[in-house]
């Protein structure tokens, strides 16, 4: 029988939240913050202990840094009910779950509820990787289950993604897309697809992030470089992967590939060792950093201490810019540095003091090989006859340094071309010598996926924009970075990946190519 379910939203009263880890501690935070009373249950009574004192303090950094009063402080934590057994929640309107991601576990969850709440309750799920639908089928009353994905930290991250299946009451995804906003949320609703939009783009892309580090493409630090000083995002993939936890991005990734297939979403070895092994994050105080000690990692850090391989040494003198002809006959290859880019170099190492030459004969410290983001060192640098002391240079940003040694380069020139970059007032990061290089490798990989994703009919570019500026704290969503970067750059750079590495997971989808002739549907003026 269909059960006319809550057409509360504005009118949820009370709540509950079913396990207190670090999100559902987050999401009954904000619940309370937002006036709700909030009763919580927790089987594991230390993990109940821990959940209320990662809600304590989180409270008490809002007072410290003057956003709550004491009082309001006392008065958020009142309204905070631990309560033993499910009984506890009878009278809830909703009930977050917030258990661990086994759909066993779910099921029992949801079964337990279906006891004791009124049928008209709402049974919301934070499931990150399971579909809502099988989660809803097991229940009483299937109508009144949603997914109500939060995004961590939950206090934090304003996106709320609002999951409807095919079971789904729409009275019940309209009262829970109203309670997001309620509790200052930015609702977006989507239909039941693994991983949604935030995830099905971020966890790929994270991936692809450990792929690079496991394979010797770049360090740890200089991917997370690349993303952070280069590209803008607030944390660099490794840190987030910490951040995320390295078990909980593994079970999304295996589901993905269940739904998708394809390589983005095979997990790499290196992330299912670690989470093997227990480095699962931040929460067991160890994954790709260490959080145990002094290099905890945020945003920030100090990369330089991390990275003797890349330790100054005195920046050259003179500079030889290995530019277009230094290969004969390869016109138009990619491996051919473009004449603006090796003028622009020159330009800049002049205005740094630096002497320069274009001239192969010219006996100079180093040879700086003027590469796109295609790559391609080698070939100009034996061309020219420098194979050895010369080294790849590409600035895909103002702030960017991208050194690229080729198979022969030595030690002593990839120093010096860190010195000099250093000299430029640049972030060097080194990058294998691979369509792409670093930080385009990773970008444009991730922002074909949502090409993909537009294409597919499953979000708008707004939508897609939305998640991942609201739900990964992006400065500008993917769609923008896109316009930004020309989708014509985009195509070329993702058909040098798909020809380097003979991988479809890289080709440019069609919708990119029509991008990249009649423009994307974003506005790209007034970017920050
Ligand atoms: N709880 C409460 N508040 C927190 C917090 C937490 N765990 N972490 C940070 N904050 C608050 C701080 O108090 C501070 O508030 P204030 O400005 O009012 O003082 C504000 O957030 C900024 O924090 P910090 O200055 O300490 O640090 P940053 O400026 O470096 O920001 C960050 C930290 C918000 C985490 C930022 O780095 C960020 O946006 N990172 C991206 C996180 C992300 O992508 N999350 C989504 C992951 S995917 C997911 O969760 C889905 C799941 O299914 C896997």
């Amino acid at each position: 029988m269909a059960v006319t379910v809550v057409s509360l939203g504005m009118g949820i009263r009370s709540a509950g939240v079913v396990g207190l880890g670090t999100m559902g501690a987050g999401i009954a935070e904000v619940l309370a913050m937002a006036g709700l009373t909030v009763t919580v249950v927790e089987a594991d009574p230390d993990a109940l202990s821990r959940g209320i004192a990662i809600l304590d303090g989180s409270l008490r950094k809002a007072v410290s840094r003057g956003r709550l009063t004491e009082d309001e402080h006392k008065e958020i934590a009142g309204r905070v009910h631990p309560a033993p057994t499910m009984a506890g929640m009878a009278d809830a309107d909703l009930v977050v779950e917030v258990v661990p991601e086994q759909l066993p576990v779910k099921r029992q969850v949801i079964a337990e509820l279906d006891q004791v709440l009124r049928p008209e309750a709402i049974i919301a799920t934070n499931t990150s990787s399971l579909s809502v639908t099988s989660i809803a089928a097991d229940s009483a009353h299937p109508g009144r289950v949603v997914g109500m994905h939060f995004f961590n930290p939950a206090p934090v991250m304003r996106l709320v993604e609002v999951v409807t299946t095919v079971l789904t009451d729409p009275g019940a995804a309209r009262a829970v897309t109203a309670l997001a906003g309620r509790i200052g949320k930015t609702p977006v609703q989507v239909t039941d697809r693994a991983g949604f939009v935030a995830n099905a783009l971020l966890l790929p892309y994270l991936n692809h992030a450990v792929w690079l580090l496991e394979t010797g493409y770049a360090s740890r630090e200089d991917i997370d470089l690349a993303v952070t000083t280069g590209i803008g995002l607030p944390m660099g993939p490794l840190a987030l992967l910490d951040l995320i936890g390295l078990d909980t991005s593994l079970a999304i990734l295996e589901v993905l590939e269940r739904e998708f297939g394809g390589t983005r979403y095979t997990p790499a070895p290196l992330l299912r060792r670690l989470a093997d092994a227990g480095r699962t994050g931040r929460k067991s105080g160890r994954g790709f950093y260490d959080y145990g000690h002094q290099e905890t990692r945020g945003a920030a850090g100090s990369p330089d201490q991390s990275r003797p391989d890349l330790a100054a040494v005195s920046s050259p003198g003179t500079v030889t810019v290995i530019g277009p002809g230094a290969v004969a006959g390869t016109a138009g290859r990619s491996a051919e540095p473009h004449p603006d880019r090796a003028a622009e170099l020159g330009s800049l190492f002049e205005a740094a003091g630096i002497s320069v030459t274009s001239n192969p004969a010219h006996p100079t410290d180093l040879g700086i090989v003027a590469i796109g983001p295609e790559g391609g060192v080698l070939g100009p640098a034996s061309a020219a006859g420098r194979a050895a002391d010369a080294v790849g240079l590409h600035l895909p940003y103002q702030n960017l340094a991208e050194i690229v040694p080729s198979q022969l380069t030595s030690a002593g020139a990839l120093a010096a071309a860190v010195a000099l970059a250093t000299r430029l007032g640049l972030t060097a990061v080194r990058s294998a010598d691979r369509p792409g290089l670093l930080a385009g490798a990773l970008l444009f990989a991730h922002l074909r996926d949502a090409v993909a994703m537009v294409a597919d009919g499953y979000a708008t570019p707004a939508d897609v924009d939305t998640a991942m500026t609201l739900g990964c704290g992006y400065p500008r969503g993917p769609m923008r970075l896109l316009a930004e970067a020309g989708a014509g750059k985009a195509a070329d750079v993702l058909s040098a990946m798909h020809a380097g590495y003979g991988d479809p997971a890289f080709a440019p989808p069609p919708l990119l190519r029509e991008y990249a002739i009649g423009g994307l549907p974003v506005q790209v003026s007034g970017a920050s």
